[in-house]
């Protein structure tokens, strides 16, 4: 039976490329994307795999509901739920005390409420596939131990919109890990790495297929593998390792 997988955010970067990944291990994959132009213009450049755009914008319930129905209606179930849209701002030089509410309302947004949104809108149909497996793309940037580290490199940031989103994002995937500890159905937050994408001006440095390996391995976890981590790149080890954060 060919798995089926959605991907939020995916005309671009991360999204687009674990959107590739699972397409090459064979699922169908769901192409998210809030603008029509580029979502259907990325799900050509799949061309030979099985995929479909999906317009979703993850801040509009309505849009959210009517990507839902139609994964009902063309599919009856769902899979592999990768929450993957997301977006940063910071207000001035990133200090605390220069934060405002506009800004962390419009990240919240997208990056909490959204999630919460879309996870619930397609919870039904994840309990309906044999072994779900939901993803939530968060950050390192999330892990209360290592922001607040002084050996570590994150050390240095201390922005609050987007690092609390992303904190709100791992207590998030634990609380439904937990609710569904007693299903086949897996939660856990990614943690990409710092990748080169429009979302840092390419600056990050490792590339949007290394993030995706990340995102692809928890979305294909097996019946005995773990549920309510936050699992990806390790900062602190040279070269493209993986493995368990603190949160
Ligand atoms: N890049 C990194 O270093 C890094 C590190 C850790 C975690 N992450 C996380 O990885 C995820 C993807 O980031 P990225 O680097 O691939 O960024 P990106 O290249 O900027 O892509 C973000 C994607 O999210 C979409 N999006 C934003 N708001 C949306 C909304 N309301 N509804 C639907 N889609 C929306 C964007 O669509 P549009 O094209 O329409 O804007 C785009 O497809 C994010 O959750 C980010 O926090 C990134």
């Amino acid at each position: 039976m060919t798995q089926i997988a959605l991907i939020t955010g995916a005309n671009k970067g991360i999204g687009y490329a674990t959107a590739r990944a699972l397409g090459e291990l064979g699922m169908t994959v769901l192409l998210g994307a809030r603008d029509e132009g580029r979502g259907v213009a990325a799900t050509r450049e799949l061309a030979g795999l099985s995929a479909r755009y999906v317009a979703l914008d993850v801040t509009d319930a309505a849009s959210v509901t009517a990507a839902a129905d139609w994964v009902a209606a063309e599919f009856g179930r769902l899979d592999v739920l990768v929450n993957n849209a997301g977006i940063v701002r910071a207000d001035g030089a990133g200090l605390p005390s220069a934060t405002t509410l506009p800004t962390m309302r419009e990240v919240f947004e997208t990056n909490v409420y959204g999630v919460v949104t879309v996870t619930n809108a397609f919870l039904p149909l994840l309990r309906l596939a044999p072994a779900a497996r939901i993803v939530n793309v968060s950050s390192e940037v999330g892990s209360i131990s290592s922001m607040t580290d002084p050996a570590s490199p994150l050390f240095a940031l201390t922005s609050v919109p987007y690092p609390a989103s992303k904190a709100a994002l791992n207590m998030i995937t634990a609380m439904y890990a937990k609710e569904l500890r007693d299903t086949p159905i897996k939660v856990n937050a990614a943690n990409p790495g710092y990748t080169a994408t429009d979302f840092n001006s390419h600056h990050g440095f490792r590339t949007p297929a290394q993030a995706a390996r990340v995102c692809a391995h928890l979305a294909t976890l097996p019946a005995d593998g773990p549920s309510g981590l936050l699992w990806g790149h390790l900062i602190t080890l040279d070269g493209d390792q993986n493995g368990v954060l603190a949160w």
